[in-house]
């Protein structure tokens, strides 16, 4: 049997932006998908056993097989020649927003790699996981399979032209908690990222002002997360929160968990990864304060997540 695992990650700065070549910030999570690959049985039979959203495991299904012809097609396995029973599971729950497709891609690419003794890197299970990507977002940057692959805390910058994107580690003085806040509605990464690109065309003028904006506040966010200024962190998180209602990407419920999280004392909120539902991001320093907001928000009826981002060197739990 083959075992891979993926970090789940929330993005800080910069989701849909990064599509187009703006910078961003991602941080993964403590939370894994993790995946068991046996080569036997007849064909490819995948048993989804993730904690998740209503209906997401099933509203995913088509995108999760043809995540993975793509992946053993990158990986030179012929799905007619090759029988696999992939088992998913793991403490990352299927939410949206939160990097469970990608999750889910390295930490199955992992274990097929495993299972058929294959020995790939980092950067061959990330370039793996990105092809799989395809499947749930269109056309990815690649900032989900980064995070899911290498942990800790990114400053991820798409090339392109194709060549090879900025990946760079980020550290910061000590991790911070942070809850993630799920709206309970299945999102859709791909047809997202498809309507951001379909606006800024017919848009320019306006999309432009907007994707220089968030060019200039990834710059401003890294250096006050260097520099561990959490209330400027998120001042800024807020301002990203506005940007993304301006490109179209929010919903009433993702508003509502965000200011409700404002008002619990979160030093910021906003929506993480592809929007129209999935989750937020709330940035809560302190334990006492995590529980009040991720309290306070339960008593709401959501589902919370409570976690932290700037974790260093996680490995696998
Ligand atoms: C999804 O987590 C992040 C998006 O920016 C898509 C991508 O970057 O691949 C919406």
């Amino acid at each position: 049997m083959g075992r891979g695992f993926g970090f789940g990650k929330v993005i800080l700065f910069g989701e849909h932006f990064v599509v187009h070549g703006v910078p961003g910030i991602v941080s993964a999570i403590d939370s894994t998908a993790d995946a068991e690959v046996r080569n036997i049985g007849e064909g490819i039979n995948v048993s989804d056993d993730r904690e998740g959203a209503k209906g997401y495991a099933r509203q995913k299904r088509t995108q999760q097989r043809e995540s993975i012809r793509r992946m053993l097609k990158t990986m030179r396995i012929d799905p007619h020649k090759t029988s696999l029973k992939i088992l998913l599971g793991g403490s990352l729950p299927g939410f949206s927003g939160i990097g469970a497709s990608a999750a889910s891609s390295v930490a199955i690419a992992r274990a097929i790699a495993d299972e058929f003794e294959m020995r790939l890197s980092d950067e061959e299970i990330n370039e793996i996981a990105f092809e799989a990507e395809k499947a749930y977002a269109g056309t990815p940057s690649g900032i989900d399979n980064t995070a899911a692959t290498y942990g800790g805390l990114i400053w991820f910058k798409r090339n392109l032209s194709g060549g090879p994107n900025t990946i760079e580690k980020l550290s910061i003085k000590e991790p911070v908690e942070a809850i993630v806040g799920n709206t309970g509605i299945v999102a859709d990464t791909k047809a997202m990222v498809a309507g951001v690109a379909e606006r800024k065309k017919s848009n320019p003028r306006k999309y432009n002002q907007l994707f220089k904006h968030a060019e200039d506040l990834a710059f401003t966010a890294r250096k006050a997360l260097e520099r561990f200024d959490l209330r400027t962190v998120g001042q800024l998180m807020n301002e990203n929160h506005h940007l993304l209602q301006e490109i179209g990407v929010s919903c009433k419920e993702l508003d509502y968990l965000v200011n409700f999280a404002r008002k619990q004392g979160a030093l910021g909120a906003k929506l993480t990864g592809g929007g129209g539902g999935g989750c937020m991001i709330a940035l809560v320093p302190g334990k006492e304060l995590q529980k009040a907001t991720a309290t306070a928000l339960e008593k709401e009826g959501f589902k919370v997540l409570r976690t932290k981002i700037g974790i260093q060197n996680i490995k696998k739990i």
